[in-house]
């Protein structure tokens, strides 16, 4: 099974960025997550990381016919993207959303999520954590099926 993390622009400045919303464990830090949790799920995660909105639309094009499924914070453009939320529908791989910060109790723009209209399920305000329980929900949605 193998699974591909996409996340958007600043989330390499993990650690950096407003320590007091996204935490301090850095970008390096969601690396190894990612890795560690590949390891003990036993499957394959391929991360990906940009800031420019187009090069996340061709990466999620991408993974048509090669990966059972996407986690993807789109950062800030999860509140403006179609071109994203298009993409993900395109593709129709099954995809779970994922935010470090809760949103929900964040700037009203914050609450719009359109990425999220394409997704089975949507993972916010549990920090790092939430890419490892978006991965296993993906894997166990998979394995019922
Ligand atoms: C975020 C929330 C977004 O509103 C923000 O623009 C981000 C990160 C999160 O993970 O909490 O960059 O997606």
């Amino acid at each position: 099974m193998k699974f591909l993390v996409i996340n958007g622009p600043n989330i390499n400045f993990l650690g950096i960025r407003e320590p007091g919303i996204y935490g301090s464990r850095s970008f390096a830090d969601l690396l190894r997550l990612l890795e560690d949790t590949a390891r003990e799920l036993d499957v394959e995660v391929e991360q990906f990381q940009s800031n420019h909105e187009g090069d996340i639309v061709d990466k999620i094009q991408w993974a048509y016919g090669k990966v059972d499924g996407i986690v993807i914070n789109p950062a800030a453009y999860t509140h403006t993207s179609v071109a994203i939320l298009d993409a993900l529908k395109a593709v129709a791989i099954p995809a779970v959303e994922v935010h470090i910060s809760d949103v929900d109790s964040r700037e009203s723009f914050r609450q719009v999520s359109y990425a999220g209209l394409a997704c089975c399920k949507t993972i916010k305000g549990h920090g790092l954590e939430g890419y490892r329980e978006a991965i296993l929900f993906l894997k166990s949605r998979l394995e019922a099926t």
